[in-house]
């Protein structure tokens, strides 16, 4: 996608060897003309597969599905919570996520009220790296007898194994920019 690009180039910077802030569009100030754009291209890939709900997780996901939602004809969207150590809940769907990121073992959970038997969900997120937090929400669909229907992630950072993962799940994973390298503080992005 030209115009993300383009953004990350202009406003966004790399940190170390491998995370790029966003910051300034994306996850913590948010332009919201842009995610439009991004919610438009994901109905655009996804459109044709009857989805009746968006799942996301907190926090930076939120944003993104919501606007994105509007393009599907304002499907619900839901956010499962992370929590900091597994707490046994019958009303939740929960599982463990470890991130390389932050190098430590998180719990998500979804209300049981919020995944059905025979839902057809879109999972969308900000960032892509090994893929453990989408196939953390993978895994809550399936418990609740769903069908995970894509996954679309606005930033894949392809020099990590996450859409390699993700897609040994069986599920389908397009990403509106995919960087393959930062060389000299520059993200890279792969040819489309
Ligand atoms: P994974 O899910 O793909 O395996 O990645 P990982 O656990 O390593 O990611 C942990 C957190 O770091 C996630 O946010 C993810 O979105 C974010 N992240 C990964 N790579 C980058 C990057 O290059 N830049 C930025 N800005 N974030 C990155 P989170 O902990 O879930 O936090 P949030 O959604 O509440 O912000
Ligand atoms: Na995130
Ligand atoms: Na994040």
């Amino acid at each position: 996608m030209k115009i993300l690009e383009e953004r990350i180039l202009k406003d966004g910077y790399v940190l170390g060897k491998d995370i790029l802030k966003v910051d300034r569009f994306l996850n913590h100030q948010v332009d919201v003309a842009l995610l439009n754009e991004i919610g438009k291209a994901f109905y655009a890939y996804f459109k044709d597969h009857g989805i009746n709900k968006i799942l996301t997780i907190e926090a930076s996901g939120i944003a993104i599905a919501a606007i994105t939602a509007q393009y599907f004809d304002n499907v619900p969207v839901v956010f499962a919570k992370k929590f900091d150590s597994v707490n046994a809940d019958p009303d939740s769907y929960e599982t463990n996520v470890y991130s390389f990121t932050k190098n430590r073992d998180y719990s998500v959970r979804v209300s049981k009220k919020f995944i059905h038997q025979g839902d057809r969900v879109l999972i969308l997120d900000d960032f892509l790296a090994q893929g453990r937090a989408a196939a953390g929400l993978i895994d809550l669909v399936r418990q609740g007898g769903g069908e995970v229907h894509g996954v679309g992630i606005v930033i894949e950072k392809s020099f990590q194994d996450g859409k390699t993962y993700v897609s040994s799940l069986g599920v389908d994973v397009h990403s509106l920019a995919r960087i393959r390298a930062f060389i000299d503080g520059t993200p890279i992005f792969e040819e489309v």
